[in-house]
């Protein structure tokens, strides 16, 4: 039997794939110059700022969908969350090749030994590294072929968040008002998680 998706799902679907796409027409629009559009002073500087941000963001909201779901009961929201988390990494994969390309020319040495001795770049890296099993394994054949051990490795997504941040606080020259905020949200987000982990096991200990 044919089963038909919600006309609900398919317009908000519809909905997170604009407004997941939007930054990257606007990088175009302004790299192209549109009518008058511009990257600014440092274009490198801030194509690295929007794809990081953004990637970060992107995280975050994909960690906030299980909560959510839970709170709600609605179930669908699960398909977004792949879609979310995707396009996270699409723009942390975009951040990731303006730095080696843009503003590093190719240069791989420069790029390992940026790599190996600057810890804001270590830390991004791993995270980055983690993201990949994460996109790879992110089907639903995957899904349905990994079994308990896709919920293991897709928890990774926490371990990533933490690193996005510390990577993000860390080169933040002067002001970290934002890097902070980002921690306590993360730190919400995680206590969530915590919180209901927690719940579970009392549950099954009173059982
Ligand atoms: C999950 C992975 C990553 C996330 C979430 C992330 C996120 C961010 C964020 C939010 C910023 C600050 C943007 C702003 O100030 O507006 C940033 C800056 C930066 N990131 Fe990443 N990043 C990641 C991985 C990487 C990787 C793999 C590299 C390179 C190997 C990298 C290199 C940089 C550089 C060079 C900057 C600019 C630093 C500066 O302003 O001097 N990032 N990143």
């Amino acid at each position: 039997m044919a089963v038909t998706t919600p006309r609900w799902v398919v317009t908000v679907k519809v909905a997170v794939w604009g407004a997941c796409l939007a930054p990257f027409a606007l990088l175009v629009l302004r790299a192209l110059e549109f009518h008058g559009l511009s990257l600014g002073a440092d274009p490198v500087q801030e194509l690295l700022n929007v794809c990081g941000k953004t990637g970060l963001n992107l995280l975050l909201l994909t960690l906030c969908i299980t909560p959510i779901r839970r709170s709600t009961g609605i179930n669908r929201l699960i398909s977004f969350r792949r879609l979310l988390g995707l396009f996270g990494f699409f723009y942390v994969v975009l951040h990731f090749t303006t730095y080696v390309w843009l503003d590093l020319g190719f240069a791989w040495d420069h790029v390992f030994e940026d790599i190996a001795k600057r810890p804001y770049i270590t830390v991004g890296f791993t995270a980055l590294l983690l993201l990949i099993p994460l996109a790879a394994t992110s089907t639903n054949r995957m899904q349905r072929q990994l079994g308990r051990n896709w919920v293991r490795v897709h928890r990774l997504v926490y371990v990533i968040a933490v690193l996005g941040v510390v990577h993000f606080w860390w080169q933040v020259k002067r002001d970290i008002s934002e890097p902070l905020l980002y921690a306590f949200l993360l730190t919400v987000l995680l206590g969530v998680r915590l919180h209901h982990a927690w719940k579970l096991r009392r549950k099954a200990a009173s059982q």
